[in-house]
């Protein structure tokens, strides 16, 4: 399969100069229905399929056919369906006109792109939050009715509720939004709701920004909500940005319920710009308390993986994650064509121990098994021509190690394991591919702790069109990185002979 067109190619490394704006992406102007010709539910003509070819055009991550997406919202397991909306501008390639698109899926692997669900109205942007499914009809739409909270974003953040009892074909603003009025708070967004069972009430975590803080919300039937608690953290390091997109779960460590909040920050991430990070603790229905631990704790080491959260209502208890593949440092600047970003692989989380403290790990769903094809050992470092692939290392942990993926233009990216810190670098440098759109995006030492005991590791990295995701195969560390290598995939695996397996990954697009 040839994914490289080189008059796109040029195209593209003529765009390659843009820059990308940090806070004053929330000053645009609220373009509404209906309002300057530019309805945004009249819906662009879209590429077609073979457009998904495109230069650096994601072959195992979902991307929509067009145009811009920042966080994943609304994302729901319901009827054997996984809903995926996103923060999208149905009218173009940058931030604006926030609304949300939808895209389904059976499988969590395979996406089909649904018309857009929530669109900007008298009230605001429709900016990121969660859904639910109200099986006990709590909230009077109907029983399994899907609501779901986003954030209004106008004059001022207030959330606001919108339910559907099609299965999120179509999704009905409720008339009393918001249902969380604001006046005075500059920052109050991103609400992620979930049902917690002992205290037999929905519980809303919200963020409030530069405040540094996350505030919790109860109510029996959705619509009316009281303030139960405030998180905050003295731990300066964790209050470097704006704090965004919460997400609050139990998980289980040694048969122990123990409660996660994950946190998005920006910038103040562990490699500049936008990163995740996480607590660990309880929730006892009205406080979340963390323990002590070495905070901040960073769910991934890379550069992209920033405002994710889980599905709602996942079958078995399932934790399973999905992040905004990109970083507020550049995205506006992404050399890309028709789509502009795309998501993390959905990653399944679980709580491990490391060194007697708990550890989020996470680790990519086995549902990618779906597309994955035979594998086999590498053999003089020929890695082939494919869609994608998932390359899989073991080294010996008590020694430095040395690896790079090229391609055949002679792009790069290296990786070295120091034993004596049990650290793995990687670079994303001006050798990786197209580099010079914006200032920040080179990094030229991403480097992360292991968090592994034993005498062997083994490291996961799925290399598609435009990403890499290496994980440990215990998830215990996760590094994602955007790269955009003009010359194709990386295709070479050197020195030749390091002993490694590589597994074909088809693409979801045929
Ligand atoms: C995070 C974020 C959210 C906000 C959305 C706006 O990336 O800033 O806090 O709701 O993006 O698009």
């Amino acid at each position: 399969m040839r994914f490289v067109n080189i008059s796109v190619i040029f195209l593209l490394l003529g765009a390659c100069i843009v820059s990308c704006g940090d806070d004053s992406r929330f000053d645009e102007e609220i373009v509404m229905p209906g309002q300057g010709g530019d309805d945004p539910t009249t819906e662009e003509p879209k590429p077609t399929q073979s457009e998904r070819s495109e230069l650096y055009r994601p072959q195992i991550h979902y991307t929509p056919a067009a145009n811009w997406v920042n966080d994943p919202n609304g994302m729901v397991y319901a009827d054997g369906v996984w809903h995926l909306c996103y923060q999208y501008n149905p009218l173009g390639n940058d931030w604006g006109n926030l609304s949300w698109g939808h895209a389904t899926s059976r499988d969590l692997v395979h996406w089909e792109e649904q018309p857009v669900v929530l669109t900007p109205d008298e009230l605001g942007m429709i900016f990121s939050g969660s859904a639910v499914v109200d099986h006990n009809n709590t909230a009077g739409f109907g029983a399994g009715a899907i609501v779901a909270f986003y954030t209004s974003a106008g004059t001022h953040q207030q959330q606001s509720i919108a339910y559907s009892t099609d299965g999120m074909q179509t999704m009905t603003k409720f008339a009393g939004n918001p249902v969380l009025a604001n006046t005075s708070m500059p920052d109050f967004r991103d609400p992620k709701v979930m049902w917690h069972e002992p205290t037999k009430q929905w519980v809303m975590s919200l963020a409030k920004g530069w405040a540094y803080e996350i505030e919790f919300y109860g109510s029996q039937d959705l619509k009316s909500w009281r303030k139960l608690s405030t998180f905050t953290t003295t731990v300066g390091r964790c209050n470097r940005g704006q704090w965004e997109c919460p997400d609050l779960f139990p998980l289980t460590l040694n048969g122990e319920e123990r409660w996660v909040l994950i946190v998005s920050v920006n910038p103040g991430g562990y490699m500049g710009g936008s990163g995740t990070m996480y607590f660990i603790g309880q929730f006892d229905g009205t406080t979340f308390t963390a323990d002590p631990l070495a905070y901040p704790l960073w769910l991934d080491y890379g550069t992209d993986n920033y405002a994710g959260v889980t599905w709602s209502d996942a079958p078995n208890g399932r934790k399973v994650y999905l992040g905004w593949m990109n970083n507020w440092q550049y995205c506006g600047a992404s050399p890309t064509q028709n789509y502009r970003s795309a998501f993390t692989l959905p990653r399944e989380l679980s709580l491990i121990e490391h060194q007697g403290k708990p550890l989020l790990a996470s680790r990519v769903v086995s549902e990618i098994s779906a597309i994955a094809g035979e594998e086999r050992e590498v053999a003089n470092g020929e890695l082939d021509n494919h869609a994608a692939y998932r390359l899989e290392i073991t080294i010996d942990a008590k020694q430095n190690k040395q690896w790079s993926l090229a391609n055949e233009a002679g792009e790069c990216i290296d990786f070295r394991y120091v034993a004596s810190s049990g650290t793995l670098m990687m670079t994303r440098d001006s050798r990786s591919g197209c580099h010079d759109f914006s200032g920040e995006f080179t990094r030229p030492s991403i480097s992360a702790p292991v968090n592994q005991p034993g005498d062997t590791i083994t490291f996961e990295i799925y290399v598609d069109q435009s990403s890499v995701e290496v994980l440990t195969s215990s998830g215990s560390m996760a590094i994602t990185a955007l790269v955009y290598p003009t010359g194709g995939t990386y295709t070479k695996l050197l020195p030749e002979g390091i002993p490694a397996k590589i597994c074909p990954l088809q693409s979801i697009w045929i």
